[in-house]
């Protein structure tokens, strides 16, 4: 297949469905910074997010259009119903962006069509392919979902899927909208899509997966190795109810299982090129930016970026790693851009230490709030030893919520 890519595409929608979690609302200011730190760990399309939905989404997605979907960023993706409304907002606020992509979706199960749309799967066939034909004039990139995929008829999504792909969207990505699917089902599914849609091989498939059953991440690795190309994550994994895919953990798993996954890409088991374009060292500081600003806790037991992820506590496991670290990890914690840190914060440390290890943390400070943090952090230092990580962030944002 020519046109498909020889690397798993990362599709980053922390600000958009991300967003979609319960008290996660983010500024326009705080979108645009989270924008700047995905391009920087290199995902390679950032959903901004759902411009018709408000005017500060339209206004978040165009500034980040303007300063981070330049020539050499990343394509910036908006999202929009299947309405000429959605769509035409959408390639508005999109405009400045250097690449741009306008991801229409509608849904195809017959709950959603008979409770939500209220429409037959005769309009939702005719609509589809319309609005993607109307996205297209405006860019080249269009993405088209039918929602609720997972619990879609296999049949009907197959004729809409050829009809989108007949009229110019050159992505399908499959949602498994509420999380639903298991590995299997959700492999067999990406399999049958390649098998039954004809023209399907001029577009890219996608999956999009939420985790309410805690499987999003397993769904995605079978769609993987059934031909998806495309992975719609988040960092922390982030979302609407129990999350998103996490982008860390798929990134991750396709890294440390780079042997298990390559000849699913057609390379050889040994090939070392990396699967995807996302530069790993990058991983805990958005993480830890993304917490910081959306309020997200991660929990200390999460993969990856958790605060036990590479800790060992049992007398047995510490002695093991001391003795080599293999016996008990399966990857570095440098990998992830975990420092082994030195340093130990005190009263006796210094601007620049101060600074460095706020960056790390996933922090960018103004002049002014890093003068205002250094204070507050000498003077919680007079009364303990040590300050923590925890510290930190709490001085941090008690600093950014007085500004
Ligand atoms: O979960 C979902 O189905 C979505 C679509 C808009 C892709 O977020
Ligand atoms: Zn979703």
């Amino acid at each position: 297949m020519s046109n498909q890519p020889d690397r798993i595409i990362i599709f980053d929608t922390t600000l958009r469905d991300g967003e979609q979690s319960p008290g996660a609302s983010l500024t326009v200011e705080e979108k645009l910074t989270i924008a700047r730190s995905l391009a920087r760990l290199g995902v390679d399309i950032i959903e901004a997010g759902f411009p018709y939905a408000s005017p500060g989404d339209f206004k978040a997605v165009q500034k980040i259009a303007q300063t981070v979907g330049t020539e050499n960023g990343p394509t910036i993706c908006g999202l929009a119903r299947a309405t000429k409304n959605d769509i035409k907002t959408a390639a508005e606020a999109l405009k400045p962006a250097f690449k741009s992509r306008i991801h229409t979706f509608i849904a195809t199960s017959d709950i959603h069509l008979k409770h939500k749309l209220k429409k037959t799967r005769e309009e939702v066939l005719a609509i589809a392919p319309e609005m993607v034909a109307y996205a297209k004039t405006f860019t080249d990139d269009v993405e088209f979902s039918p929602e609720d995929a997972g619990r879609s008829d296999p049949e009907f999504m197959y004729q809409v899927l050829e009809a989108a792909i007949a009229a110019g969207a050159t992505t399908i990505n499959i949602p498994d909208t509420v999380g639903y699917t298991t590995p299997s089902e959700f492999g067999a599914l990406i399999k049958g899509i390649k098998d039954n849609v004809p023209n399907i091989d001029q577009a890219i498939i996608s999956v999009h997966g939420h985790d309410d059953l805690g499987l999003a991440v397993a769904n995605f690795l079978e769609a993987v190795k059934n031909g998806a190309r495309q992975l719609e994550c988040t960092i922390n994994g982030i979302g609407e109810r129990a999350g998103n895919a996490a982008l860390e953990e798929l990134v991750m798993a396709l890294h440390v299982r780079r042997q298990y996954f390559n000849p699913f890409l057609g390379r050889s088991v040994d090939a070392t090129e990396p699967l995807t374009n996302i530069n790993t060292q990058e991983i805990y500081k958005t993480s830890r930016l993304v917490s910081n600003l959306t309020g997200m806790i991660v929990q200390p037991n999460k993969a990856i970026v958790g605060a036990n992820a590479f800790a060992h506590e049992s007398g047995i496991h510490q002695d093991g790693v001391l003795k080599n670290k293999l016996t008990y990890e399966i990857m570095d914690a440098e990998s992830i851009g975990l420092t082994n840190n030195q340093i130990v914060l005190g009263k006796l440390s210094g601007r620049n230490a101060f600074r460095t290890r706020l960056n790390e943390l996933g922090f960018e400070l103004s002049e002014t709030e890093l003068n205002n943090a250094f204070l507050r952090f000498k003077e919680v230092a007079d009364k303990k030893k040590e300050i923590t990580d925890w510290d930190l962030e709490a001085i941090v944002n008690d600093e950014i919520q007085q500004a």
